[in-house]
């Protein structure tokens, strides 16, 4: 094998709660987490030697600056490979928008390069790799729904949801995970959120009541910094979506809708043109509805 491409899909967080700061600086975390459709594709080439990363989008870092670069690296070093890798991303996830862009390129380079090089190393020494990544990585690599704490890095897998429809708003605003833990800390509001609640309901393949307490300790972070944030699930709400959350730290808010043609109807008449709209669904385990 000499190619290979793989689909590399975004994430949202259905809940997100922020349990405390740790003494290493990142936050204790209780989450659960869905893949969706939305995609970037990932293609690797064996090469010589070396690392190239070549993205579709201008505002990509194609060295060492690249998640995805970094991925290539560790994998390379950690199996003694002799050759190298030439990474093409085709963009489609908006960047730094709370939908793990980054960490999905990772990840699909970790899985991608192990297959290209028919290395022989289990999915325990990726998943660790993928965990010193980011903390995000772990999760990307596998998909489907499921219920994440410590970092975010470990991970129960739940049951695949039933097809959910939604719809996401990206505003056009830069936003620092970095930063919006720090004002979380700062202001010290967290949220009444029953995460483990939410994963029995998941685990029983019950039916989802999004009046249940689904919400993110980040959200009214984000919120103050950036007014997008309720104006746009104003007018989410205004359309007609029962019920929209803000994934990750932002800026990215999702809706939920019964019908794919809703979410169509809300994309053909989003009244904020200057908004990345995008209408998808929820993606099952190992996402092979993507290949
Ligand atoms: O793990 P990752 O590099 O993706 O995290 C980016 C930043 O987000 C961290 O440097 C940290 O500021 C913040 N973070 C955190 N607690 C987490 C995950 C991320 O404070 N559980």
């Amino acid at each position: 094998m000499e190619e290979i491409v793989l689909p590399a899909p975004a994430k949202i967080n259905l809940a997100l709660k922020v349990k405390g700061l740790r003494a290493d600086g990142y936050h204790e975390l209780e989450m659960i987490m869905q893949t969706i459709g939305l995609h970037d594709r990932v293609h690797l080439k064996k090469i010589a030697g070396g690392i190239r990363v070549v993205s579709s989008h201008p505002g990509l870092p194609e060295g060492s600056g690249n998640l995805a670069y970094r991925a290539a690296e560790f994998i390379l070093e950690q199996s003694g490979i002799d050759g190298g890798v030439e990474i093409f991303i085709e963009k489609n996830i908006p960047l730094a928008a709370g939908l793990a862009g980054g960490s999905t390129d990772a990840a699909a380079v970790l899985k991608g390069i192990s297959k290209l090089y028919q290395l022989k190393i289990s999915d325990e020494v990726i998943r660790e790799m993928a965990s010193k990544l980011g903390s995000d990585v772990p999760f990307c690599l596998k998909g489907g729904t499921s219920y994440a704490y410590g970092r975010g890095e470990q991970l129960e897998q739940l049951p695949d949801l039933n097809k959910i429809h939604i719809i996401l708003i990206t505003p056009p605003v830069e936003v620092s995970t970095a930063f919006i833990y720090r004002e979380y800390d700062r202001l010290k509001n967290g949220l009444e959120i029953p995460v483990s609640r939410l994963v029995e309901i998941i685990k029983q393949g019950k039916e989802i009541n999004w009046q249940e307490g689904w919400a993110n300790d980040l959200e009214p972070v984000t919120a103050r910094l950036f007014n997008d944030i309720y104006e746009i699930k104003g007018i989410l709400k205004e359309m007609g979506v029962k019920f929209s959350l803000m994934t990750g730290s932002g800026p990215t808010i999702f809706g939920i809708l019964d019908k794919g043609e809703e979410a169509l109807f809300i994309k053909d008449n989003w009244p904020r043109k200057e908004d990345f709209v995008f209408v998808t669904s929820t993606v099952k385990q190992e996402f092979s509805e993507l290949w």
